[in-house]
């Protein structure tokens, strides 16, 4: 065993000294501001400094606690020396794509100056994630929380938890800083494997002193999001079970798990009962599927615990793959308990639906002139200089296209372009996703839910269909396809405007493995989309218009 891995393995982390450390802001209507900063850091060990990217001088970001259909008006200043982003993982941007933060809907924002993001969590509850989506800043921090929390008077099928904790989940590489990592990946190399796992921003930490306390016989609600480049995570709590409530916006049917699988992208919220002897335990966070292991530890303290944390890590489960796949088959959605708005989810009958169209993306990992690139359907997209909403907004010709990317994988050689499949609003859509490749793969859309509907080995066909979940699969922004597995999906597209679809997997996203869905209606309308902002931002072919 690596020493650093050893050492991470002693690890001791009060988990309350880090959650009461992320503070907390906004209650209604909500300006807030986001200075990003670059700074460093001491991660692991406490020794060896590492640069991270920093908002309002903290790593991970503030956490953003709102209310649904909160307005947020965001004041992004861009300290860095380079252009920047941030995205709302899960934030649905119902009728305002300009807000998405991705290179495809908003110019990046340049060194030294700002940009209002306005948007609301309309019509959702849950938690979520923000984080950079320019260059692989991601890799660098520049992440937080984003916890939408009921509106008044709608009800949670649970009692109301006696704390709400969030956990910021992640591997981390400490072999050099962004610009090092993106360079690798520039020059055509893949990402090595990470340094290890870090928990709101630490994987060694000792904590002493006045910490909060967690009584035995209470319940608290722990929200566990997986903001990771690369791995999927295993959480789990010494000597406790864990109650899954919610998952990505969706109340679930309340199941018990010893650990949960969190791919790259995904957000789980769990209750979690203190019903052991009053001492201290571990939290753990630890890769998956994987030959070596790297983990990160927290310690649930109980009050009056004058028992330290003892004996070994809780272990990694011994279910793999197949397990992993069961496990996710289980989580279906309540279909009595509302979300965010009074009526019921299962109200919506979305099995009874018919499609209007299918689409099988299928992932691989080709090499394009002697670099290591990744594609879906044999296209590797680039970012444009002008992004994709602006360019369909002004009518600019030539910045995307809408004819490279097919439906269907067609088995050609491997080629670049910008590109976008179009779409009708109000379709509704089968989204196979076909991972030929020996690797875990996260598929996220943005601007949308979708009810995961079936997981299955092998190759995609058409008679799976009939092992669909179509009474009550859940909806969530991100799935998991296992390794030369399918996973299929269904999408109401309800939302128009252009909206990123990518891997979850940081360096596929980075090395083209994404492209936009134009959803798209001749009527232009308010009732369909938002105008454009005010103070959008204008770059490439863009600059000089008017809006
Ligand atoms: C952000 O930086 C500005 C100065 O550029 C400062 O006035 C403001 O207080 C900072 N805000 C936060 C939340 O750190
Ligand atoms: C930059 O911030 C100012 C407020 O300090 C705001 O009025 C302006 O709209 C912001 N710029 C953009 C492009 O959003
Ligand atoms: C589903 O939600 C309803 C309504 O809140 C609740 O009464 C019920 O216990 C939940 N069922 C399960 C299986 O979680």
């Amino acid at each position: 065993m690596a020493p650093f891995l050893l050492l991470e393995l002693l690890n001791r982390l009060v988990i309350l000294a880090l959650l009461l450390g992320s503070s907390s802001f906004c209650d209604s209507g909500k300006w807030v501001w986001f200075n990003v900063s670059e700074s460093f850091r001491l991660l692991f060990f406490r020794v060896i400094p590492y640069q991270v990217i920093l908002i309002n001088g903290q790593f991970p970001g503030p956490q953003l606690d709102v209310v649904t259909n909160d307005n947020l008006v965001l004041n992004l200043i861009n300290k860095l020396d380079v252009p920047f982003l941030l995205t709302w993982n899960g934030i649905k941007q119902r009728k305002n794509s300009w807000q998405d933060g991705v290179l495809g809907t908003n110019c990046p924002i340049p060194p030294g100056s700002n940009y209002t993001y306005n948007f609301q969590p309309k019509d959702q509850i849950g938690s979520f994630t923000y984080f950079p989506s320019t260059g692989f800043h991601r890799a660098a921090g520049g992440y937080g929380a984003i916890n939408v929390y009921q509106r008044p008077r709608i009800p949670v099928p649970y009692a109301t938890p006696d704390g709400d904790f969030t956990l910021l989940v992640g591997d981390w590489y400490k072999t050099g800083h962004k610009q090092a990592l993106q360079a690798s990946l520039d020059s055509g190399k893949s990402l090595p494997f990470p340094d290890g796992v870090l928990i709101n921003g630490h994987s060694q930490a000792t904590f002493s002193g006045d910490q909060a306390t967690l009584s035995a016989g209470k319940t608290y609600k722990f929200r566990v999001s997986n903001v990771g480049l690369k791995n999927t995570l295993n959480f789990r709590i010494q000597g406790h079970t864990m109650k899954l409530i919610e998952v990505e916006g969706s109340h679930v049917v309340q199941n018990m798990y010893d650990s949960l699988d969190v791919h790259v992208g995904q957000s789980v919220n769990v209750l979690v009962t203190l019903n052991q002897a009053p001492k201290d335990y571990y939290i753990v966070a630890s890769t998956r599927f994987t030959p070596k292991k790297l983990v990160a530890s927290g310690v649930l303290h109980y009050t009056n615990s004058k028992t330290p944390v003892s004996g070994p890590l809780p272990a990694e489960p011994s279910y793999q793959l197949h397990g992993s796949m069961e496990q996710a088959r289980t989580y279906r959605w309540n279909l009595t308990a509302n979300a965010a708005r009074p009526n019921p989810q299962g109200s919506f009958h979305y099995g009874k639906i018919t499609t209007t169209k299918t689409i099988v993306l299928s992932n691989s990992a080709p090499l394009i002139n002697g670099k290591q690139r990744y594609a879906v359907n044999g296209v590797s997209y680039v970012n444009a200089d002008t992004p994709l909403k602006l360019a369909d907004y002004f009518n600019i010709p030539g910045v995307f296209s809408t004819s490279s990317l097919q439906t269907v994988p067609n088995g050609g050689a491997a080629t670049v372009a910008t590109s976008v499949i179009p779409t009708s609003l109000h379709d509704f859509i089968e989204v196979v996703f076909q991972n030929d490749e020996n690797a875990m793969q996260s598929w996220h859309l943005d601007g949308y839910d979708f009810w995961v509907v079936g997981f299955g080995s092998g190759q995609w066909a058409p008679a799976k269909r009939s092992t669909y979940n179509l009474v009550d699969a859940l909806t969530r922004h991100t799935t998991q396809v296992y390794p030369n597995s399918w996973t299929a999906i269904l999408v109401s597209l309800d939302n128009q405007g252009m909206w990123n679809m990518r891997s979850a997997i940081w360096e596929r996203q980075y090395l083209g493995q994404q492209f936009y869905l134009r959803v798209w209606s001749a009527v232009q309308s308010l009732a369909n989309e938002y105008f454009i902002p005010t103070n959008a931002l204008l770059c490439g072919k863009a600059v000089g218009k008017s809006h």
